[in-house]
């Protein structure tokens, strides 16, 4: 019996390291790496109009879904770096990973909050294919 494709969920808060191991899972996996935020940027820069943000970000994700199920579909491990901050939508990622043949492979995250701005605060000044996030989010 062939083994199951994997497919890493990356759960955790902003800054707490998760794409930074989705590149890691990629290459010791041979992975095909889905990074929300860097589909983001390439489509609509890295700092995107809040009242599109939204629409942009379903628009990512539904394209998105149709790869990674495919890729499932076909055998190949997947690393879905998407934060995955609610419960429900870590169930339903689930569900959705073992419709298509996958084994769900989730991988929480953690650090301060003084960390996670630290970092970002430095990642801001070279985003790459990052996206620039305000202090805000770190102040509630
Ligand atoms: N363990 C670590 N120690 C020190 N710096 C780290 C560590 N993990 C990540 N970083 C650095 O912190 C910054 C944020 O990491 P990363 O982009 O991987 O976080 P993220 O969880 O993907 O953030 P976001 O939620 O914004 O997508 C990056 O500049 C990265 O190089
Ligand atoms: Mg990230």
């Amino acid at each position: 019996m062939t083994a199951k494709p994997k497919a890493f969920l990356l759960h955790g808060f902003m800054g707490t390291g998760k794409t930074t191991l989705a590149k890691k899972l990629e290459s010791e996996h041979d992975a095909v790496r889905f990074t929300h935020d860097e589909w983001m940027n390439e489509l609509f820069g890295d700092d995107p109009p809040e009242e599109l943000f939204q629409e942009y970000a379903r628009r990512i994700s539904t394209v998105m879904q149709k790869t990674w199920t495919r890729c499932l579909d076909l055998g190949v491990n997947v690393v879905l770096d998407f934060g995955l901050w609610s419960r429900a939508e870590r169930d339903s990622i689930r569900a959705l990973v073992a419709r298509h043949g996958g084994e769900p492979m989730l991988c929480h995250l953690n650090c301060t909050d003084d960390v996670a701005w630290q970092r970002i605060d430095e990642r801001n000044r070279a985003l790459g294919r990052s996206l620039f996030i305000a202090q805000t989010p770190f102040e509630c």
